[in-house]
């Protein structure tokens, strides 16, 4: 149908005959000449239709933006060079225009900006978008990299079922309904984790899955109820092995997809101290600025803000160093205070250091007056501020001042043109094995429950499960979590445990988990791995915020695919043959 691809022609074609296909970029029509920028998916090439072809020219006329067109001529070269474009030093002069179909009036211009919505149901057309076409690539790449990686190392691709039984990742879980046991589903599955992890068992050693999972959760932009993982297992394995394994993974094919030279380690830090210096389990480390807790300093002081969070083992009182913050407007403080109570803040305090060298007098702050010299000095010392800076504070429980002086350095970091523009990874370790839920009212795990814990002793854990540490890691990039795992559990004894301590009954964990629970049973090898987010890195790499643009057709926030428009009613036959009958309450839509 074509010779040429429009993006790929060149100098080296002057004087051949040619056939192009593709859409209409833009056309401009004059009284002797028509101009038609034809993209397809390498790039633009300008097609030149002369007044003096009658035919092709008549042709020219009727065509609008996004028609589809097949053109052959001659390539030649360009009067005016255009440096912007590939193809800017030819032209193909038409001699036959052909309309293989004709475009609507489209609903956006493609070259602007469109709206969500209309972008989600208009697809095809957002995807024509060359931004959108690098951005596909850009994940296309990532895959292709992470296979040919893999697949030299000797890992086995292994697929794993869809239609399966719920595997808990912390998610609400998508239930099909089975027509052939009436009342009973199939769930689809959160992540492979289990399967995976039988594989093991089964003797396969290294396998990998470029795996879709499914979570009914509350989206964000990098969260969306299918997405795509790198899952990884490995057998007889710690942390380290396979910790240094996908770090060389993720270093090549950032050098491969992004030709960028990531860090020769990664560097490693506790949860507890990513906490407590970023208020966050995935910090990014490209912002310069850091937390530092003061309780010590304010234990003393009268204003019961600080002074009872200082006192109090579940309280914590945190202070952020803006270095030139004094520049902040009272307006902008506001702000930044309405941001972090939507974290849970119930005040920001700030301190503004306006000349350190005149001590009290030096400082404007609306809180100074009820910090004795001690306290002041304290903060100061501890804060490292100078002269011009801004310190701003965090007091309350623990959690809500981790999350929210957390969330305010990654909002002044970003506000400020603090982010460094770099590549930032780490591995954050040593996640505690459980986390108290005020509403259930237990335990849950942090992780899965497959997760293993530090401690290979059962009656140590369990006498001390609040503070137990679990064999988890994370990798996060920019402050992305773009990789999660552990290394697990294999003793049956240990599984049972952690289940109980989890308040999951031996009846329940049979009933869920007993297939897992038998499989240990059957010299079980230590084993762990770990999963990427593949959309998440594709995202990172393609420099987008939302990974809803390395996805062909993602859901909205809602959940919904606005071009199939699912999900979607079924007919009552089709529910009868299912079992499912509609709630009456439900039924309007019917
Ligand atoms: P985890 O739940 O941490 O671990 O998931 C692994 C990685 O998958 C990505 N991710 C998501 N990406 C897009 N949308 C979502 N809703 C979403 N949820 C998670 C993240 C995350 O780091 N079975 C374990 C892995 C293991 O232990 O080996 C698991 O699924 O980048
Ligand atoms: P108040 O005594 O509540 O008027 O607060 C005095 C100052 O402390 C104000 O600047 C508040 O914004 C600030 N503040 C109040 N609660 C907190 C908190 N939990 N953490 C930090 N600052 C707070």
């Amino acid at each position: 149908m074509r010779t040429h691809y429009c993006g790929l022609i060149d100098e080296a074609l002057v004087g051949q005959t040619v056939t192009l296909c593709g859409w209409v970029n833009t056309i401009r029509l004059q009284s002797h000449v028509a101009f038609v920028d034809l993209r397809d998916h390498e790039g633009l090439a300008q097609v030149v239709v002369e007044r003096e072809n009658a035919g092709a020219f008549a042709v020219a006329g009727e065509v609008g933006n996004e028609y589809c067109l097949r053109v052959t001529g001659t390539i030649r070269k360009r009067l005016s060079v255009n440096d912007k474009l590939r193809t800017g030093t030819v032209e193909l002069l038409a001699d036959k225009v052909e309309i293989l179909n004709a475009a609507k009036d489209l609903p956006f211009a493609l070259h602007e900006n469109p709206n969500e919505d209309m972008r989600m149901t208009y697809r095809y057309l957002d995807l024509r978008r060359p931004e959108m076409q690098r951005m596909m690539r850009t994940r296309i790449k990532l895959v292709q990299a992470l296979r040919r990686y893999l697949d030299a190392r000797g890992f086995q691709d292994i697929e794993t079922p869809i239609l399966t039984k719920a595997t808990p990742e912390g998610a609400r879980d998508y239930l099909v309904p089975s027509r052939v046991h009436p009342g009973q589903f199939y769930a689809l599955p959160q992540s492979p984790q289990l399967f995976k992890q039988i594989l093991m068992m089964a003797g396969f050693d290294r396998y990998y899955q470029i795996a879709r999972c499914f979570r009914d959760e509350d989206l964000r932009a990098d969260r969306q109820p299918e997405f795509t993982q790198l899952d990884l297992e490995f057998a007889f394995v710690e942390e380290k092995d396979v910790q240094d394994f996908v770090e060389e993974l993720i270093r090549h094919v950032f050098k491969e997809v992004q030709c960028v030279e990531l860090d020769a380690t990664f560097p490693r830090m506790t949860w507890a101290e990513a906490m407590r210096r970023f208020g966050s389990d995935k910090p990014d480390l490209r912002i310069p600025l850091e937390l530092v807790d003061i309780a010590d300093a304010v234990k003393h002081v009268e204003f019961k803000v600080f002074a009872e969070p200082a006192n109090d083992a579940n309280g914590r009182v945190a202070a952020l160093r803006v270095p030139g913050g004094a520049t902040f407007t009272r307006k902008e403080i506001d702000q930044l205070t309405e941001y972090v109570a939507k974290y849970g803040a119930k005040g920001l305090a700030w301190l503004r250091v306006d000349d350190l060298s005149k001590g009290r007098d030096g400082i404007n702050s609306p809180v100074a007056k009820f910090l004795d010299d001690a306290a002041l000095e304290g903060v100061l010392k501890r804060t490292g501020a100078e002269s011009g800076d801004m310190v701003f504070f965090g007091a309350g429980s623990w959690k809500a001042v981790t999350d929210f002086m957390g969330a305010l350095r990654l909002k002044v970091g970003k506000d400020r043109g603090m982010v460094e523009n770099t590549w930032k990874p780490l591995w954050v370790t040593d996640f505690p094995m459980f986390e108290y839920d005020e509403e259930e009212k237990r335990f849950v795990a942090l992780h899965h429950p497959f997760t293993a814990p530090k401690v290979d002793d059962i009656a140590d854990l369990r006498a001390n499960a609040a503070n137990a540490v679990s064999r988890g890691y994370d990798m996060v990039l920019n402050g992305a979590e773009i990789g999660g795992g552990s290394i697990r559990i294999h003793r049956p004894e240990m599984q049972s445990t952690v289940f109980d301590l989890l308040g999951i009954s031996p009846e329940e964990a049979e009933l869920k988990f007993g297939f897992l629970l038998k499989a240990l049973k059957f010299g079980a090898p230590p084993h762990g791995g770990l999963a990427f987010g593949i959309d998440r890195i594709a995202a990172l790499m393609a420099g987008t915020e939302s990974i809803r643009d390395v996805i062909a057709f993602p859901k909205t926030t809602s959940a919904q695919d606005l071009m199939t428009d699912a999900p979607s009613m079924v007919s009552e036959p089709q529910l009868k043959e299912l079992h499912v009958r509609i709630a009456a309450a439900d039924k309007q839509h019917y």
